[in-house]
């Protein structure tokens, strides 16, 4: 369990409480929005939504910045650029918290996680140890594991011999196959023991329950026990599985740190080695910082949850879009031979070709996998739990919805504050709609069609209004794993085979999109058409 709950000081209060008065001078009260969502029927109704595209409705009614209100919960939802850079950026010290729950608690090690925890002194060293251990893999290995886990599913896709087939799973595969070997392997260079086999049953396993405990978390049976404690007592069998999801996590991640620790030659590279030592020396920092075990065995679920099923989606959603437009597929190809001439493209290629990376941009604008940055709001202590019940409880529905995250969990307000010169006060949820965002017409011309082009020069699209990876101290952590993985997977991917549809309209995947654990394309078939060319060396 963890052991700090950051709590405010005198003058921390002092400061807020003169902030808050300033803040209501301005509007005097809340953003509009439509009438409260009283009873969880309501909420369950919301869920059966695509809830990005429905909450980006309501801000065509509402405005820019809205109000959802639940029994005595407030939610704020801000569905534009500068409005969501406003709150996780340029205030970033006001939304940083995150909502506690006690199922969140049950799922995080008691909150000890990066995605999960709550700000605090404790939450930052940890923060910054996991982000120090990432940086330092993407220098050395993190390239040629990707480049690897691309031949290797190049290899797959051969074997299916032209016929048509639903890529999704493997590309699930290939993408935890990256993070599980950053996160655990030895070295990079030597033999990868997680071979690229679907059977590779542990790997299965532990993937396999990583997605259970995040459903079931969403599930309203378990959300309920966090707004009606008194269920707490009765026998509820999601929560069952759940904690035996849980136990079962806990076990294989387990197994893997003290079989990681007993190896004689451990690799200086691993992220498991850097937070070890990292754990060590936090111990005894001067701030009284105290991380412990379970810290760093919630910092490897993190990465694990966190990296799979978002690259994985990027990935089928890139599929998906090209399927409709042929040509970008074949000018994509067309740029890299001209560019590469025989061989493979390196992640520093990227500048030299436009179209694949704004195909990339074009992809995360569109469908950004984690649609709704989660809320942030201002932290108490742990009473806040019991005082909001309704909000953990949407706070889950939203999550199950919406995305990459199982991680990425609510923001909630960590002081009274304004947003748009609304006064905001503490403890409200803030959730970023980054699909909405994402096709505000005020920023980017036709935002519903899938335009690469805008983001090539004179194009009118910019690279720097995407907001896909969220922002400020509650950034996306895995941003550069994810952007070298989406570059090189894409780039091996066109570079060997074109990929086309197996009919006419009718065989074209639907880009509405489903969103469950993370925004994903629909179950759809295509055909892998191996390209002519035989390339003749794999690196630059
Ligand atoms: C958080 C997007 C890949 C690990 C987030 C957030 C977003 C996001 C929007 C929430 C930020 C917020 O709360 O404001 C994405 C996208 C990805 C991706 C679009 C791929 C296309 C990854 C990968 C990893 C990862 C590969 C791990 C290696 C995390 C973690 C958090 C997070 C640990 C929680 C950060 C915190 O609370 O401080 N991600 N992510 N993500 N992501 Fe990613």
């Amino acid at each position: 369990m963890c052991a700090s709950r950051r709590t405010s000081t005198v003058g921390e209060q002092d400061a807020s409480q003169a902030q808050s008065r300033r803040s209501q001078r301005l509007h005097g009260g809340l953003p509009p929005g439509p009438p409260g969502l009283l009873l969880l029927g309501n909420l369950v109704d919301l869920s059966q939504k695509h809830l990005p595209s429905h909450l980006t409705g309501l801000a065509q009614r509402y405005g820019r910045i809205f109000t959802l209100t639940c029994g005595n919960s407030t939610l704020v939802v801000l569905n534009s650029n500068d409005l969501i850079k406003e709150a996780l950026v340029k205030k970033w010290s006001d939304f940083a918290g995150r909502p506690i729950s006690y199922t969140g608690d049950m799922v995080s090690g008691g909150g000890c996680s990066v995605s999960l925890g709550d700000y605090s002194e404790e939450w930052r060293a940890l923060r910054r140890l996991v982000h120090r251990s990432l940086q330092r893999c993407s220098q050395t290995s993190l390239h040629a594991l990707i480049q690897k886990q691309a031949l290797l599913l190049r290899k797959v896709l051969i074997g299916y011999n032209g016929s048509a087939v639903d890529l999704s799973e493997d590309f699930t595969v290939a993408a935890s196959n990256v993070i599980t070997t950053l996160t655990f392997e030895k070295e990079v260079s030597n033999c990868c023991p997680l071979q690229y086999e679907k059977d590779s049953e542990e790997l299965q396993r532990l993937h396999s329950c990583l997605n259970k405990i995040v459903s079931l978390w969403g599930s309203p049976w378990i959300s309920a026990l966090d707004c009606f404690p008194l269920l707490r007592k009765l026998p509820n069998r999601p929560f069952s599985r759940l904690l035996k999801e849980v136990a079962r996590r806990d076990d294989i991640i387990g197994a893997h740190l003290n079989e990681f620790k007993l190896q004689d030659n451990k690799s200086e590279d691993s992220i498991t080695d850097s937070l070890l030592k990292g754990i060590d020396q936090c111990i005894g920092s001067a701030h009284g910082v105290r991380l412990t075990a379970t810290h760093l065995h919630m910092a490897a679920v993190d990465l694990l949850i966190g990296g799979t099923e978002t690259t994985a989606a990027c990935l089928n959603w890139t599929v998906a879009f090209l399927l409709h437009r042929p040509e970008v597929q074949s000018q994509v190809y067309e740029e890299m031979c001209a560019v590469l001439e025989d061989r493979y493209p390196h992640y520093s290629d990227r500048r030299r070709l436009p179209l694949l990376s704004a195909v990339v941009s074009e992809v995360l604008r569109l469908r950004p996998v984690a649609p709704l940055a989660v809320p942030h709001r201002a932290l108490r202590d742990s009473s806040d739990r019991r005082r909001l019940p309704l909000l953990s409880a949407v706070v889950s529905e939203v999550l199950r919805l919406r995305p990459v995250a199982p991680l990425a969990v609510p923001h909630r307000a960590l002081r009274d504050s304004s947003i748009a010169g609304y006064f905001i006060p503490k403890d409200t949820l803030i959730i970023p709609n980054l699909f909405g965002a994402h096709h505000d017409p005020a920023v980017w011309t036709e935002p519903y069609c899938f335009r690469p082009e805008r983001f090539l020069e004179g194009g009118g699209g910019c690279a720097g209004s995407l907001l896909a990876f969220g922002g400020g101290p509650r950034r996306c952590l895995g941003e550069t794993v994810a952007k070298m993985e989406l570059f090189l997977f894409t780039a091996y991917l066109l570079r060997d085979f074109q990929f086309v549809s197996c009919g006419e309209e009718a065989g074209l995947p639907d880009l509405e999109g489903e969103a469950s654990v993370v925004l994903k394309v629909k179950s759809y078939k295509v055909i892998a058409v191996p390209r002519p060319v035989e390339h003749k060396r794999d690196g630059p």
